[in-house]
């Protein structure tokens, strides 16, 4: 197939703009289409990107060969179904779904459709992020054994009002776990193997008035390969202190990487292998002040582009993406045992 993918973004909100630039600067595609179910940000977006602007049904219309799905969380399911049964390859924005029953049955769809299912996980694609996982993987580290990832986040209570499916369990399905700290429990298990059994409490100190859900948790995890993890997260820093992820492995060695200010690509920021011991400071120079969502949403847009370049690839060659629908389901299926784990009190499995 010579002639560029047609592709549409649909869900023209936050994010949105990174996947229509993505697209719209890849050699191999055309950018259709900017869908939404509000006329006016379909249009918005379409005009910065030269495509059109489309509705959220007639969009499938358009003899289209993929599209994104930028939609709110409990809507991924309708979406991306949609696309499948229409044949068109999805890249879905995480979490792939807020429920894995949803989850399951997207993933059964793509592939009864025989289309390609993809989500977005960009953080995977940062040089760091594939350092240590070339450590893990070449022995480096031996087994890992101990992780630890911080997600410390600062987010004015606007935030949660601008939309009204913010911050609630119906339409977010959960708060920092879900909607910030999703990327580093990828990060966790994309590292660390198989969860197996995981412990969480979680509260809400700092946004109880525009939320429901929650903005601060502690979980531990424990592995299939008998690692060990801590989890902390919460936006109700300030200021943030961005976000790291660590793992030592079984001879002892650490790795870790920063991401600060939130959204900055990450930095190895510990290097503690035999014969190369390393570590710096997470912050760089000083501390930033807070960090608008666009600036960081910006910032983040390279490593939207690569996963977005892995996507078209895997189209035209006919192979799977970097992050596949089943491979989603995996961050999915730990969050879902952390919230039981804080209902119920007791550790839950996997
Ligand atoms: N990968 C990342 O770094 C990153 C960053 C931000 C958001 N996200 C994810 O992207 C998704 C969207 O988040 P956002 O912050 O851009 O949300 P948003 O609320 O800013 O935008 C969502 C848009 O979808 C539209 N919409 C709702 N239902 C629709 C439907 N059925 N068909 C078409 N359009 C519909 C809304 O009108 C809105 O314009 C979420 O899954 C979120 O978690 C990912």
């Amino acid at each position: 197939m010579n002639r560029p993918l047609r592709a549409a973004v649909i869900g023209c909100g936050n994010v949105a703009g990174n996947h229509a630039a993505a697209y719209a600067r890849h050699p191999g595609v055309e950018l259709v289409a900017c869908a939404d179910v509000d006329p006016g940000r379909a249009a918005a977006l379409a005009a910065r990107f030269g495509a059109d602007p489309a509705g959220a049904d007639d969009v499938l219309d358009l003899d289209l060969d993929l599209v994104s799905v930028c939609t709110p969380h409990p809507t991924h399911e309708a979406v991306v179904t949609a696309a499948a049964a229409r044949g068109l390859h999805v890249l879905c924005e995480k979490p792939i779904a807020i429920d894995p029953a949803a989850a399951q049955r997207m993933v059964r769809a793509c592939d009864d459709a025989g289309i390609r299912l993809g989500v977005l996980f960009q953080r995977r694609f940062w040089p760091a992020a594939q350092r240590i996982r070339r450590a893990i993987d070449d022995g480096t580290l031996g087994r890992p054994v101990l992780g630890e990832v911080a997600v410390l986040l600062h987010r004015d209570s606007s935030y949660y009002t601008a939309d009204p499916w913010r911050g609630t369990w119906a339409a977010d399905g959960g708060g920092v776990l879900t909607t910030q700290g999703v990327h580093y429990l990828d990060l966790l298990q994309w590292f660390m193997g198989d969860p197996v059994e995981v412990s969480c409490s979680h509260t809400t100190f700092k946004h109880a008035d525009a939320i429901e859900v929650e903005d601060t948790a502690v979980a531990t995890v424990r592995f299939a390969g008998g690692g060990l993890a801590t989890v902390s997260m919460s936006t109700g820093l300030t200021p943030g202190l961005g976000c790291r992820i660590r793992v030592t492995g079984s001879n002892g060695a650490t790795v870790g990487l920063s991401e600060y200010p939130e959204g900055t690509e990450a930095r190895l920021d510990v290097w503690a292998v035999p014969g190369a011991a390393a570590a710096g400071s997470p912050y760089g120079e000083g501390l930033e002040p807070d960090v608008e969502l666009a600036a960081i949403n910006g910032a983040l847009a390279p490593f939207h582009a690569l996963q977005v370049a892995d996507f078209v690839a895997a189209v035209r060659d006919g192979r799977d993406p970097a992050v596949t629908g089943r491979e989603a389901t995996r961050s999915l299926a730990m969050l879902t045992a952390l919230y039981a784990s804080a209902a119920s009190g007791r550790p839950e499995p996997v």
